[in-house]
């Protein structure tokens, strides 16, 4: 069967990851976070102390040097899971705090560090069998990939879902806080100049407030081996 290109969009914690591993697993397919390397990037500048809003400010070249320092891969784990690398460093578990969300969310504006990590996005992606996800996967990275998902659930159970997934990484959340950033970071992914957030026109819209996770998988499936044949 041939090995298509699944883009999957949307806005943060919508599930996209989970939905993405699940079809990637049940397809054979590799599956791409790019959220993760854009957390990874802003993992290393809040390392080197450079604030984002110095980054954007800076000279192009400058920044275009900093970026080639940057090494993003990710390490196969035992179990089947994926850990990002940052220059051969796993940093999975440092770069799914709010600090580096936020730290990602802003760094993602400035069009040198998209054109980065889009570049490295195509070449991981070219030969398809694979599910990628981010936001702009089905309009900048891969607009000719055979199936776009653009998934969606209303704010509010987007910050519940983030609010129980930090209680159980430890962390301490309030949750009027973890609502306010649901809605800071979808303003700052859909406002951006460059590449914001937006559904493809020739996306299958999904959106999962009132479903189960079966009841989406099973469409998410569905919509996958129409798209195959
Ligand atoms: O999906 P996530 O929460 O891990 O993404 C972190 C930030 O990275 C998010 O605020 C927006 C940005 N991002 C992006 O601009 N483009 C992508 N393809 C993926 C993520």
């Amino acid at each position: 069967m041939k090995q298509i290109i699944v883009a999957i969009d949307g806005y943060s914690s919508c599930g996209k990851s989970t939905i993405a591993k699940q079809l990637a697993q049940y397809a054979g397919y590799r599956y791409i976070d790019t959220g993760a390397m854009y957390r990874a990037v802003a993992l290393y500048f809040i390392k080197l102390r450079v604030e984002s809003l110095a980054l954007s400010e800076m000279e192009s070249s400058k920044l275009n040097e900093l970026l080639q320092q940057i090494h993003i891969d990710f390490a196969i784990q035992p179990d089947g899971t994926q850990h990002v690398t940052l220059n051969g460093e796993d940093v999975e578990k440092q770069i799914r705090t709010l600090e580096v969300g936020n730290a990602a969310s802003q760094i993602a504006v400035i069009p040198e560090v998209r054109r980065f990590l889009v570049a490295q996005q195509q070449q991981m992606g070219k030969n398809g069998g694979i599910v990628m996800d981010g936001r702009d996967i089905g309009t900048v990275v891969f607009p000719e990939a055979e199936l776009k998902l653009f998934l969606t659930a209303s704010p509010e159970v987007r910050a519940e879902r983030r609010y129980k997934e930090l209680i159980e990484k430890g962390e301490q959340p309030v949750m009027a806080d973890v609502l306010a950033d649901v809605n800071d970071r979808d303003y700052r992914d859909t406002h951006r100049a460059e590449s914001p957030l937006k559904q493809a026109a020739d996306a299958v819209v999904v959106d999962n407030s009132n479903m189960t996770r079966e009841e989406q998988m099973e469409k998410i499936y569905r919509i996958f081996n129409e798209a195959c044949k």
